[in-house]
């Protein structure tokens, strides 16, 4: 990874090539940052949505930002929270992974990501975040990623495990 920084604020309004969504399987727009997209984006996401019959949990979809300041937004469906044992690790690091190699297909150089299934989908915060970074990191491409947290105690988490993954 090229850069890697984590910020404080609401992903809608980051001027890069390309945000990720914390989407459902149907990409049918919904709460959370889905539905502050989808309402700053406009109506032609939502159509743009459709065309695209849905994306499966861990895989990662791209449409034009319309109204969006960013170009592009690359949509995932992070996994629901079961209690761990249903490969929710792995689905959670593939919807990271999947979301880089989409932008990378699109010639982005920087993205933002939303913490992915921390929401509605009851993801625990530290171990998602740790999965987060590992990947972003891991991930070998000349991209600048910035982690948009919305909450403060998001932030924080996602702060920690980047100073421990930096003393690994
Ligand atoms: N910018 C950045 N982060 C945001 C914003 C925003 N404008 N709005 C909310 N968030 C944060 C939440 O505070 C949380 O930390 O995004 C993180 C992910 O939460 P959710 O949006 O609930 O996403 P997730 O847990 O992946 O659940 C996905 O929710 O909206 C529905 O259609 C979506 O069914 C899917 C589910």
């Amino acid at each position: 990874m090229a850069h890697f920084n984590i910020i404080k604020g609401d992903i809608t309004q980051m001027h890069v090539d390309a945000i990720v969504n914390a989407a459902n399987t149907a990409l049918s727009g919904g709460g959370g940052v889905d539905g502050a997209i989808h309402r700053a984006a406009g109506p032609q996401l939502d159509e743009a949505c459709r065309k695209l019959n849905g994306c499966p949990t861990g895989e990662a979809k791209v449409t034009p930002g319309f109204n969006l300041p960013a170009k592009f937004v690359i949509h995932t469906p992070g996994p629901i929270w079961h209690g761990g044992h249903q490969n929710e690790p792995e689905l959670l690091a593939n919807s990271y992974r999947n979301s880089l190699k989409r932008a990378v297909e699109n010639d982005c150089h920087t993205v933002a990501f939303p913490s992915i299934s921390t929401g509605i989908f009851d993801f625990p915060l530290n171990q998602a975040a740790k999965i987060a970074i590992h990947e972003i990191q891991m991930f070998e491409a000349p991209l600048d990623v910035t982690m948009v947290c919305f909450d403060p105690v998001t932030f924080d988490a996602y702060q920690q495990e980047w100073q421990k993954a930096q003393q690994r």
